[in-house]
């Protein structure tokens, strides 16, 4: 098969390495790429949300699946124009992946299928707003519409803050409702899923480090590291999120007429009255997909295809016992402003590690230098036969990884290590 994947992050770096492993590979492509995606993948130059352009590449090169990563073509409707060209992909079409895109539509297909998320209002008026905060008080969590690179949600520890953010929300929500909604409290986790139309994969969990410092201070990222699976998501869990969350989704998008294809990102907290749903993604995480790939036995590019081709029932895939965890190494300023440019060197020593797998999320090649090129600049990911091992190796490879311009969190994994240790 030839194969043309969309993005440029460590997510699409994880894939690439996973698809390019595939025995039914006969050529990778990827648009834009980056220089560790370029060891496993032809980098094509290719404007991915020129949709005609992707189109004509796809048709020229006989791509028999487009893989895409990121929400953005997604939500733009790349997934529609494939389809309707004759180019199969694995993504979700527009209106399916509005689940990411809107909030106010995820809130409201949780209502009217009794999904289990926090309680809310949508309101188009500022008033309206601060009387429900009035009368609500803190912690309250306020989000705007649309797609704001994990900054749209503002969780305000005490009214006054709530009352602060309403203009901040409104104003970037545009025309579109603001949802208001109660503060869960607990533990977070992620789980994702195949889905096409009715039929459901479960895939594994995973648990992202949101905020930028450890213990969980400063602000929020798009995650500094995680690691699979996440051992709060137990199997009764699973099972829970299943039937009461993921197969209800499945069932109204199709139901609607606007099925489901590809892989659903669910953010849980689990509470104590069980796991509620905090967001949905149309697309892998990132960096969450950075530990899913290693775990993966089975081909991830059977999997897509059959996803694509809604054979989901016949599908099933297995997962190394070992556990995965990655470390973001980012860049000084991230998640402000930050310079790119600066030479990083080491990667080969930090891969030669056992178990040790670095995926590039937001570098740049210069000749045979590796510079960096973004916030979150690698991804340093290593499996271990506990968190703890994987830890350990993690944490040695960046050691070796030499690039004084970017700094990491020190205790990714902590709630499970502190799970491990208590055993
Ligand atoms: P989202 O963009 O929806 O993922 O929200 C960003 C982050 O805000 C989540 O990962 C949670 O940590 C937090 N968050 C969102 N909604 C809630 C909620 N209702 N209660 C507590 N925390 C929330
Ligand atoms: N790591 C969070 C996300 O991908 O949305």
């Amino acid at each position: 098969m030839n194969v043309l994947l969309i993005g440029s992050g460590g997510r699409e770096h994880a894939l690439a390495w996973k698809l390019a492993a595939s025995p039914l590979l006969t050529k990778l492509y990827a648009a834009p790429g980056n220089p560790g995606i370029a060891e496993d993948a032809e980098i094509v130059a290719l404007k991915t949300d020129n949709h005609a352009a992707v189109i004509a590449f796809a048709k020229e090169k006989k791509i028999d699946l487009v893989v895409v990563g990121p929400e953005a073509p997604l939500t733009a409707g790349l997934a529609d124009d494939l389809i309707a060209a004759g180019v199969k992909v694995f993504g979700p079409q527009k209106i399916p992946a509005t689940l990411e895109g809107s909030k106010s539509f995820t809130k409201r297909l949780c209502a009217e299928n009794n999904i289990p998320t926090a309680a809310f209002i949508e309101t188009k008026s500022r008033e309206a707003a601060r009387a429900h905060i009035e009368k609500h008080g803190a912690p309250i969590v306020l989000k705007a519409d649309g797609l704001h690179a994990g900054k749209g949600v503002i969780v305000a520890m005490d009214k006054a803050e709530a009352l602060l953010a309403v203009d901040q929300v409104f104003a970037m929500g545009g025309n579109a409702p603001v949802v208001i909604e109660e503060f869960l409290d607990g533990e977070e986790a992620s789980y994702f899923c195949f889905v096409h139309g009715e039929q459901v994969l479960p895939l594994a969990s995973a648990q992202d480090h949101k905020r930028v410092f450890d213990n969980d201070q400063g602000p929020n990222t798009g995650g500094m590291g995680a690691y699979s699976p996440a051992p709060v998501f137990t199997k009764e869990i699973e099972q829970e999120v299943l039937e009461k969350i993921v197969r209800p989704t499945a069932r109204a998008l199709s139901k609607a007429g606007t099925p489901y294809s590809g892989v659903l990102y669910i953010g849980l907290m689990i509470t104590k009255d069980g796991p509620k749903l905090i967001e949905y993604n149309v697309r892998f995480g990132d960096p969450e997909c950075q530990v899913l790939m290693p775990r993966m036995k089975d081909d991830l590019l059977t999997l897509m295809l059959a996803t694509a081709n809604g054979e989901l029932d016949k599908s099933s895939v297995r997962w190394r016992d070992e556990v995965a965890i990655t470390v973001v190494f980012a860049n000084q300023g991230y998640p402000g402003s930050y310079k790119s440019g600066a030479e990083i060197r080491g990667i080969e020593k930090a891969n030669a590690i056992e178990g040790v797998t670095v995926f590039h999320a937001g570098t740049k090649r210069d000749g045979d230098k590796i510079l960096s090129n973004g916030g979150r600049v690698l991804n340093v990911t290593a499996l271990g036969k506990s968190v703890t091992e994987a830890r350990e190796r993690a944490y040695r490879a960046i050691g070796l990884i030499d690039w004084p311009q970017g700094f990491y969190r020190s205790d990714i994994g902590w709630r499970a290590i502190e799970r491990e240790k208590a055993r």
